[in-house]
């Protein structure tokens, strides 16, 4: 198999897809690996550690060949700068990527015009067996953690309760909303560096999760029965729910000095959690890191990328935080491409793009010049069974 490692041209991007010690094991085990220069160096790997990997480096082109496999952080088209990858994609090519082809369907179509085959690395379904392959986990346990650095960095106060010679300095509160992989690793971090932290997640299963890993669990006077798809993941919630969701809320965030929301319905918006009133309802000093901000935010004030200040509680809405461990998350981002990719390769050695396959399938978004994915294809208001709706 040829396999091709591009550079990532996102804003603020500083992962690369596979690491010296991945292109090592896939150059042992016969594949012909290529490195675009320069593509690891922002995560701490230079050009001269892919290069004893066995891996070829050279320019865009030259990586990306006339055919095989290209894998890349982020897809083409995912976000503002032009990619000149596109442009290099042909019928030849399989791109394994992030795409966010539910939000971005429109994108995954125009990358289908390519001919190249696409998967996206964030359809990989949560099942056991492709664990090992989950990007959405790994680089969600990175994004949690940052999370918590940001805001200590940010909050005027220290988070663990000292007593000193000086006084008795009380333990910053720190609530985190949505107890998914971001949140509960959050909160184990939060709880490390001593702060009281709450939690909270609209799935009755999470109260057992926040507790394993040391959180308190609140949980609202709302009926929940409801609130989790067959996937494990939450359901868009109606209007009156969430109203009645964000007044229950407003006490504990009013409480709090940091909150974290890390909500997400996958494709869909992020529910709005923390309202302006909310914030207003906040001690100056207070700081809000929200980890939704790609998807509008789940709270009312966030500006992606941006820290403002709305009458002295700072509102953060940072879209980077896995790029800021880049070492750690581009090693955990190349272990999952890399058991992807033997999944994909056959005895042979040969890539196999199989739609017969749970895991291919659930993945594979373009193929043959087309999008072929059901999800995908119903964002984009084309009835997957082949009409174009009205
Ligand atoms: P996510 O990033 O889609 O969402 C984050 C969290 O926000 C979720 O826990 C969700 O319940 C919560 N949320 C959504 N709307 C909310 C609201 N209105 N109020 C409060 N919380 C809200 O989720 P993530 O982290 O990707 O995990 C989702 C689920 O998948 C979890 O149950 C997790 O345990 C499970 N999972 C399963 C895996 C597997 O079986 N291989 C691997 C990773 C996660």
């Amino acid at each position: 198999m040829r396999v091709a490692v591009t550079s990532d041209v996102a804003p603020r991007e500083r992962r690369v897809a596979l690491v010296p010690d991945t292109c090592r094991a896939l150059v042992d085990a016969g594949h012909d690996v290529h490195v675009e220069r320069g593509a690891g160096v922002a995560a701490g790997y230079p050009d001269a550690a892919f290069a004893d990997a066995g891996a070829r480096l050279g320019d865009r082109a030259d990586v990306v060949g006339e055919h095989g496999v290209v894998v890349q952080v982020r897809g083409p088209g995912t976000h503002d700068v032009d990619d000149p990858l596109a442009a290099l994609l042909t019928a030849d090519h399989t791109l394994i990527t992030n795409l966010d082809p539910l939000w971005q369907a429109a994108n995954a179509e125009a990358l289908a015009r390519t001919g190249a085959a696409a998967l996206a690395l964030e359809l990989v379904p949560r099942i056991t067996r492709a664990q090992s392959m989950d990007v959405l986990s790994s680089q969600a346990t990175v994004a949690g953690y940052e999370a918590v650095l940001l805001a200590a960095s940010q909050a005027p106060r220290l988070f663990p309760m000292l007593m000193t010679a000086a006084g008795t300095v009380p333990p910053t509160r720190v609530f985190v909303l949505g107890a998914g992989v971001a949140g509960l690793q959050a909160i184990a971090t939060a709880k490390r560096l001593g702060a009281v932290v709450e939690a909270y997640d609209v799935r009755p299963a999470a109260v057992e999760q926040i507790q394993s890993v040391g959180g308190k669990a609140i949980e609202l006077d709302m009926s929940t029965a409801d609130s989790e798809d067959s996937g494990g993941y939450a359901k868009e919630q109606s209007e009156d729910q969430n109203a009645r969701q964000q007044r229950l809320l407003a006490p504990y965030i009013a409480e709090s000095d940091v909150v974290i929301t890390t909500a997400a319905i996958p494709g869909r918006p992020s529910p709005l959690l923390v309202t302006e009133d909310m914030v207003a309802g906040m001690r100056p000093g207070s700081v809000v890191i929200d980890l939704a901000a790609e998807r509008g935010g789940n709270c009312a004030l966030t500006v992606a990328d941006e820290e403002r200040d709305h009458d002295g509680v700072l509102i953060c809405g940072p879209t980077d935080l896995p790029s800021r461990s880049a070492r750690t998350s581009s090693q955990m981002l190349s272990t999952n491409i890399a058991t992807l990719l033997a999944h994909l390769t056959s005895e042979d050695g040969a890539l196999l793009v199989d739609a017969d396959d749970e895991i291919t399938a659930a993945m594979l978004v373009a193929e043959g010049g087309a999008v072929v994915h059901e999800r995908v294809l119903t964002e984009l208001g084309v009835d997957p069974v082949g009409e174009e709706e009205e």
